[in-house]
């Protein structure tokens, strides 16, 4: 008798350990694959499994179907079954420009009782395939695919295996855990997981797949819900259908993200179409740095009485559009190709193309890199081609179409002479580049001004590339320090500089003196001196008189100092014109010294991480960056649980909301020059 009540006793006790292990496994799964804030490492993560299945094996009559062991296990029929859904799943309907948007609008707020103020969620429009999941009592019974949006495929085996997916919803304790609940949202697959794949499938010389759609609907109809384990599908839910519903779809969207769903987290509340268009705009810069492939945006009427008021024509909803984003490829004619010269000589191509549009605007040059490249694409003049813009990168010509070259196509002439001044140019040893012979080129001299004045240099504002090149037409300067003579009159003898835009002009060359060393000589635009390298030499010498006294060899022997670049800033240091430059800068009164900064662990920021996002109103973001970094920061581009401040500026995107659903402080630019300061938190 003794006997049998010890062993219950133990039954009882691992199945008790069981259950905590799997509500620990669903935590960390949860921590590692919905937030990706994983909190303890794979093998940490393993032995907690291998606990949990040594259990289950002694086991075997008590193992739950939500366990977290038991993801992949179900069977897939021969043929995957149909099912009807409860609601009929619908589609969207498509926009592609702003007047169609406020078409929508329109439509939307004529299907509404007059002067009904209309709020609008912005989703991305996740590139994968839509499912319907079904929870009974906060567990999951059944996963469909769209089919014809009235019935649908079975696919609950190979959907139980998406970590993002709960088994069983995460309803905090107390919380009424709800009877019946119709999820719907996208399976898509990463497009790193997507090129991996393909990678793998091209070496077993299997068929690639096209996209991560394609690979995804692939994945999620494998008939071994194995296979579907292995290829990293995710989920990401974006709506509430029927019972359940919340009162705003952002509600929804909340609670889904309460029961463990990832929910977009770029997704916002907008007041109207016109904040919709700012939120479309914004998230286009921003979509190409995320893990996954989307192709538009989703408003949906928040309102959801005012949704139900609107209701559906045939499969698309009334109270919602997709809105699609213009192909990031062009086709047109590349006319002439223009070589011009940049501050170090360099003559650089540019195609000059049939204006075409492009990623919502339009485009008429486009970058062509070097004579190789030219070469290596084969491009003539005349010859149709296919050009691509990736974000706020300039556009590219990425390929000629060769269909449609026509015989009066001509072949690329390289320049054999600088299209400034005339002089023969050259091609050194294995450069790609070729370059003016003159030292004098008025190209240099126009381009290096350019550069001195430049935000990232000496930022003297209201210094633009007009007005240099005004100063320089007008003969009023010739070289940097001729900046720092300037008058007022001279400068309000310019086309369109009234007696403010001089006083202004005026007080920022002022204010430029005040840069330290570094900044200076970055802005000398001494070749290979870059602002790092700069920085480097200006830490470790403090002075020019110190930095003009050190030997090629000196430099050399500096950390992160080739010898190429010692070379370059020795010989550029000894010439007796730059060295007069130099004289006739500190006579003007510009700062010779570098104050280094103090790293004292008294400052607010020392140790901490933090990470930027959005524009700043006075500082460039490699500004700050370093900024931070001299009072001991670290600086990361990606928000996480470990960030410590965000600074946000004007339109920060998704690193923002992340840093709120985190609860990561988030600073803005005036508390963090007053805290760089060491001023306390405010
Ligand atoms: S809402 C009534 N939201 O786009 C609700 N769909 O072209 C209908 N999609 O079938 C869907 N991201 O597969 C919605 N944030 C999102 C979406 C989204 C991707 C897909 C979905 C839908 C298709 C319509």
């Amino acid at each position: 008798m003794q006997e049998i009540d010890l062993f219950a006793d133990e039954k009882t006790q691992l199945l008790a350990e069981a259950e905590q292990l799997r509500a620990e496994i669903r935590h960390h799964e949860y921590l590692y694959y919905v937030l990706d804030t994983p909190e303890i490492t794979d093998s940490e993560y393993d032995r907690l499994m291998l606990r949990l299945r040594e259990i289950e094996n002694s086991y075997p009559d008590s193992i739950p179907a939500d366990s977290p062991t038991q993801r992949v296990g179900g069977r897939v029929d021969s043929q995957f079954t149909e099912v009807k859904h409860m609601a009929q799943m619908l589609s969207l309907s498509n926009a592609f420009s702003l007047e169609e948007l406020k078409a929508f609008d329109e439509r939307v707020k004529s299907g509404l009782p007059a002067g009904s103020a209309v709020e609008y969620v912005m989703e991305p429009k996740i590139d994968g395939l839509a499912c319907s999941l079904i929870y009974e009592n906060g567990k999951l019974v059944r996963a469909a695919t769209r089919g014809d949006g009235v019935v649908g495929e079975n696919v609950t085996a190979n959907v139980r295996t998406i970590r993002t997916i709960p088994l069983t919803l995460k309803v905090p304790e107390g919380e009424a855990v709800p009877e019946l609940l119709d999820v719907r949202g996208e399976v898509y697959m990463p497009r790193q997981a997507f090129m991996r794949l393909n990678t793998a499938r091209a070496e077993r010389g299997e068929s690639e797949f096209a996209n991560p759609r394609n690979a995804a609907a692939g994945s999620l109809r494998q008939l071994d819900p194995q296979v579907t384990a292995q290829r990293a599908l995710s989920f990401f839910a974006y709506y509430i259908v029927g019972e359940n519903e919340q009162p705003r779809h952002s509600d929804s969207l909340a609670l889904l993200n309460k029961y463990g769903f990832k929910v977009s987290e770029s997704y916002k509340v907008v007041p109207d179409i016109a904040g919709a268009w700012e939120w479309i705009e914004d998230f286009n810069a921003q979509r190409q740095n995320l893990p996954y492939d989307t192709d538009g945006a989703v408003l949906k009427v928040n309102k959801v009485s005012q949704q139900h008021m609107l209701g559906a024509t045939g499969k698309d909803p009334r109270w919602a559009i997709a809105f699609k984003y213009p192909p990031e490829q062009a086709e047109t004619t590349l006319e002439d190709i223009d070589w011009s010269v940049g501050r170090t000589g360099v003559l650089t191509p540019t195609a000059v193309l049939t204006p075409v549009r492009l990623s919502g605007s339009v485009v008429s040059r486009a970058t062509l890199h070097n004579e190789d490249f030219i070469r290596a694409k084969d491009i003539c003049i005349g010859d149709r081609v296919v050009i691509n813009k990736a974000g706020e990168i300039i556009p590219e010509v990425l390929r000629v179409v060769l269909e449609k070259r026509s015989p009066e196509a001509k072949p690329v002439e390289i320049p054999t002479t600088c299209p400034e001044c005339g002089w023969q140019v050259e091609r050194k040893g294995t450069e790609a580049a070729i370059r003016c012979s003159n030292p004098h080129c008025p190209a240099l001299g126009r381009e290096g001004l350019i550069h001195f004045a430049s935000r990232e240099a000496m930022n003297i504002e209201g210094c633009g590339p007009s007005v240099i090149n005004a100063l320089l037409d007008a003969n009023l300067v010739r070289d940097a320090a001729d900046l720092y003579s300037l008058t007022k009159e001279q400068i309000m003898s310019l086309d369109r500089m009234g007696e403010k835009s001089a006083d202004n002009l005026l007080a920022a060359l002022q204010a430029s003196k005040e840069n330290e060393l570094d900044k200076l000589l970055f802005a000398l635009g001494i070749r290979h001196v870059g602002a790092k390298v700069a920085r480097t030499l200006a830490l470790r010498y403090g002075d020019v008189e110190h930095l003009l006294a050190a030997t090629q060899e000196d430099l050399a022997a500096i950390r992160d100092i080739g010898p190429k670049i010692a070379e370059s800033a020795v010989t550029w240091l000894s010439v007796p014109s730059n060295r007069d430059l130099l004289e006739r800068l500190a006579a003007a009164g510009l700062k010779m010294s570098f104050t280094a900064p103090e790293t004292s662990e008294a400052n607010p920021f020392f140790g901490k991480t933090l990470v930027f996002t959005g524009t700043l109103p006075t500082l460039g973001r490699a500004e700050a960056k370093t900024m931070a970094q001299d009072v001991g920061a670290k600086v990361s581009g990606s928000v996480s649980k470990k960030t410590d401040y965000v600074v946000a500026g004007e339109e920060a995107g998704s690193k923002l909301d992340k840093a709120n659903a985190l609860g990561v402080k988030v600073i803005d630019e005036a508390t963090f020059l007053a805290m760089l300061k060491g001023e306390a938190e405010k």
